[in-house]
């Protein structure tokens, strides 16, 4: 099928963490095919133990329709694995449109460039956007340990625990009633659990109240939409900065020149905000007249705007048809991508998130029953038992 063999095709670059995969004049025709060079991504990436940026250059490549489904499954399992952002080069024009296809549907960012040097230049930014962040990645980043929380004689949670590397989306399932928003209220600082402990950075932040885990970089949307009905989308997305915002009351009068030079600062950003998720035309709206999935939009563009390094997203897709879970899901893809944030998303429904996370945890009746990829939870008899229980 090709000249150089699929083991000389897998580049690492290491100072650049980019591993490049040359796809250039292959025709991929067969699902054994694809096996065979995705076989071999798994078996070089999977001993470096760290993430990749990866640089896919499409140049000449042909995949034929039949072997779609299965190139982009692949595709899509090795950057859940190993990737930290895509960005392609010099794709045909059937791949370029059966790619941005994909990519519409199956929530990920096209990222076609038409040189190699636009698309190196596309992935510097994105690490500089992660470099912000931190640099190492993998590393145990909120780890949640032995959690137990009650009211009264209801044990919400019994013993939970569990690790949230930096930079990755990790779920948190379970039928209703399981404790999963319990969770989300003890990291955010809103309920005080009676045992175990909470580390984040490194550092105990068990006993901190909501407003300082806030301040350590924790964003949350709530399960159920939390924002002032009456005002506009753009100053409901603007009080996520308040928290950042220097200047009090007497500063202002005696400064407000520094304090309008921070407005203007404050403004730019969450007009950022709002170009990112979209909502340019409903900028002006009071919020309690947009629909359901608009409001959702928007408590994640509040969020957004405090800078965080963790968001917490408690149920962001309940109650939306399909298409607004898809718009959702690739925002919160997409978050996750142009800023590195990490992200716990809790959610009721198996379906989409599976989709979107590198980690699940499963709970059931205040205790884990399960943690792993999608893949191994999904398969797993003692969730499907969960999940089926309920009726
Ligand atoms: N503030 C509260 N007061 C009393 N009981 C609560 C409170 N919050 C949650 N619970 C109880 O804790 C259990 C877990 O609830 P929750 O964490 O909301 O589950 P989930 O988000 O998975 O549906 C349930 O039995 C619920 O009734
Ligand atoms: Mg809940």
């Amino acid at each position: 099928m090709s000249d150089p063999g699929i083991s000389e095709r897998l580049i690492f670059h290491d100072a650049i963490e980019v591993m490049e995969v040359d796809f250039s004049y292959m025709t991929f025709e067969t699902e054994a095919q694809v096996n065979e060079f995705y076989d071999e991504v798994d078996r070089r990436c999977a001993p470096t133990n760290r993430r990749w940026y990866f640089l896919v250059i499409y140049t000449g490549c042909i995949i034929e329709p039949e072997v779609w489904d299965l190139f982009a499954a692949r595709g899509k399992h090795a950057n859940i694995a190993y990737g930290l952002g895509t960005v392609r080069v010099g794709a045909t024009p059937a791949t370029r449109d059966a790619i941005r296809h994909r990519a519409q549907t199956e929530m990920f960012r096209a990222n076609i460039f038409e040189n190699r040097d636009q698309a190196l230049l596309a992935l510097g930014e994105m690490r500089k956007r992660r470099e912000v962040l931190g640099t190492d990645i993998a590393e145990a980043y909120l780890r949640v340990d032995d959690i137990h929380l009650n009211f009264g004689g209801v044990k919400a949670l019994t013993g939970v625990g569990f690790q949230v590397n930096r930079g990755e989306i990790s779920s948190i399932i379970g039928p209703n009633g399981a404790g999963k928003s319990s969770v989300l209220n003890v990291i955010s600082g809103f309920y005080r659990p009676s045992r175990g402990e909470i580390v984040f950075e490194g550092k105990d932040r068990t006993h901190l109240p909501a407003h300082e885990v806030a301040r350590l970089g924790f964003a949350r949307t709530f399960q159920n939409i939390a924002l002032f009905k009456g005002m506009t989308t753009i100053d409901n997305i603007m009080t996520g900065r308040s928290w950042k915002m220097k200047s009090n009351v007497l500063a202002d009068a005696l400064y407000w020149g520094f304090a309008q030079k921070e407005e203007i600062k404050h403004r730019e950003h969450v007009e950022k905000i709002i170009d990112f998720l979209e909502i340019e035309a409903i900028r002006k709206v009071p919020v309690g007249r947009l629909p359901y999935g608009l409001q959702k939009r928007v408590e994640l563009g509040r969020a957004l705007a405090m800078e965080p390094k963790v968001l917490l997203l408690d149920e962001p897709m309940a109650g939306m048809n399909l298409e607004e879970k898809e718009d959702m899901a690739r925002f919160i893809l997409d978050v996750n991508e142009e800023w590195g944030t990490t992200i716990v998303l809790i959610e009721h429904d198996m379906g989409v998130v599976m989709d979107i996370s590198s980690h699940v945890v499963v709970l059931d009746h205040g205790v884990k029953i399960a943690e792993g990829t999608p893949s191994e939870v999904r398969a797993d008899p003692v969730v499907m038992r969960a999940y089926l229980g309920q009726g």
